[in-house]
């Protein structure tokens, strides 16, 4: 038996992040995983695996579309899909080693197996029983499932299945329009597949704020993706060819169904916090399934913590990383913080798209007066230099005081961009302040600039 002050159960961006930065801060640490590698979901089967399928086929798209009007003349390539798997593998390889790595530089020990904790204070892998003075559950989430739909990880794919498929399908179901069911059916849309996305809600992107979700929609009609939207999908069953999938038209109760190769499921994920004996202890749950937690990450036992996807909070890597990072100063004596209003959400298609703060929507909801500031990429002469004119900034800012509430941004490296404006946001800014900032010409950044100009006396390029 090994004692340590911090056991973390979970090595994905919330339970390695924390480890780190508590083993810097002076404590010894020990990380149980049981997946072959460290980095969790999101490193192995989620956020980095598909950037690498999202930039592949981002290149191929441009090679079809974008490099003879560049001059660029010549056999436009070909897919080798094994090849572009193993591309997307490498990445993650890579990158699985780099924790391994930082692991050993800050001896932080890896408890290779599946934890459980059999009573306060103890964590069990295999039948080895460590002794902790803090235990963190950081275990993520995993698909949520959906009644009548049984994955098969062949046919019937989670955003797991979908990064490993056997062959590029012709035709793919997408259900559900969030941020997994976007990504992925752009993948395979520039691969030529034939994608069409059912979503229960009449629009794209659920939270998102409505003008931006509506431009994106009308981005990725043109880019080849079918909708039908305001659809609940009833079930799904499966032959040798592929699966039908049985929708129910939401305004008026007609059924429907849709045969595809491939059916992509992608309507949420859910806690996992099986098999860690919870329940024996009597830790308390939300009904959703997250695990209840105090404004220190700490659950309703003495001792045991929680951060990221397992608690309640947008269920996305960097702000499980956050939580990890804040917990990990607690641990150690300190005061940490996440400010949750400041939070990013990005998605990784082309262009992107990327938010922080309010929408116009919860504003108004809360009858807080404000201004919007935009601008058109249209405007900004770097983004018409690589094809992406497409989309804008968008900044709301309060109208008594001037200070940034949100900004929703469509358009090149959005997901970039947004930094600008969070890092404003954390300093209490107001849209003049962003204004008033020299930004670098020619850059997408400009873009952010003039919309905050459009907030005050108005943009320059507009
Ligand atoms: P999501 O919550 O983003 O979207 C699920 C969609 O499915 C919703 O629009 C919902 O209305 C729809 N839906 C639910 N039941 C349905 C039914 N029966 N028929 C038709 N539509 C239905 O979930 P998603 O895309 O699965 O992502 C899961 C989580 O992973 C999210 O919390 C997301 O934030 C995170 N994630 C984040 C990424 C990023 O930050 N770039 C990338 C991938 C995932």
């Amino acid at each position: 038996m090994a004692s340590f002050d911090v056991i973390y159960i979970g090595a994905g961006p919330g339970g390695y992040v924390s480890a780190i930065r508590a083993a810097q801060l002076g404590l010894s640490v020990a990380v149980v995983e049981g997946r072959e590698t460290l980095g969790g979901t999101c490193l192995n089967i989620g956020c980095i695996p598909s950037k690498a399928l999202l930039h592949a086929t981002h290149m191929l798209h441009e090679s079809h579309e974008n490099f003879e009007k560049m001059g660029l003349i010549g056999a436009a390539p070909r897919v080798d899909w094994a090849k572009m798997l193993g591309y997307k593998q490498d990445v993650v390889g890579q990158n699985t080693k780099g924790i391994e790595f930082l692991f050993k530089k800050n001896k932080i020990t890896w408890l290779k197996g599946w934890g459980s904790i059999p009573a306060p204070g103890q964590v069990k892998v295999g039948d080895d029983l460590h002794d902790a003075k803090s235990i963190v559950i950081a275990t993520g989430s995993e698909p949520s499932s959906l009644p009548g739909v049984t994955v098969d990880e062949k046919i019937i794919v989670t955003s797991t299945g979908a990064l490993t498929l056997g062959k590029i399908p012709k035709t793919m179901v997408v259900i559900g329009a969030g941020v997994i069911g976007l990504e992925m059916g752009s993948v395979y849309a520039r691969l030529g597949t034939e994608v069409t996305v059912v979503e229960y809600l009449d629009a794209i992107t659920p939270g998102m704020d409505a003008e931006v979700a509506k431009a994106f929609q009308r981005i990725l009609v043109k880019q080849g993706l079918k909708f039908i939207l305001g659809a609940a999908v009833q079930g799904a069953t499966t032959s040798k060819k592929g699966a039908t999938v049985a929708y129910r038209a939401r305004k008026d109760n007609t059924d429907a169904t849709l045969e595809a190769e491939v059916v992509l499921v992608a309507t949420g994920r859910k806690p996992y916090t099986t098999g860690l004996g919870l329940e024996a202890l009597g830790v308390e749950m939300l009904p959703r399934g997250q695990i209840k937690t105090d404004a220190h990450f700490q659950t309703s036992m003495k001792g045991l913590y929680a951060i990221g996807d397992a608690i309640v909070g947008p269920m996305l890597a960097h702000k499980a990383e956050d939580e990890g990072m804040a917990l990990a100063e607690i641990l150690a004596g300190k005061s940490g913080h996440v400010n949750y209003g400041v939070i990013p959400g990005v998605i990784y298609t082309t262009p992107e798209v990327a938010n922080v703060g309010q929408t116009e929507e919860a504003l108004k909801e809360a009858g807080i007066a404000y201004k919007v500031g935009k601008f058109p990429f249209m405007g900004n002469a770097r983004a018409k230099a690589v094809f992406q004119g497409e989309g804008f900034v968008k900044i709301l800012a309060d109208t008594a005081t001037d200070r940034i509430l949100g900004a929703h941004i469509i358009g090149p490296m959005a997901g970039d961009l947004i930094h600008e404006v969070c890092v404003a946001m954390e300093f209490g800014a107001s849209a003049q302040d962003l204004a008033l900032t020299c930004h670098a010409h020619p850059t997408f950044s400009e873009a952010v600039r003039e919309a905050a100009l459009a907030c005050g006396d108005g943009a320059i390029h507009a």
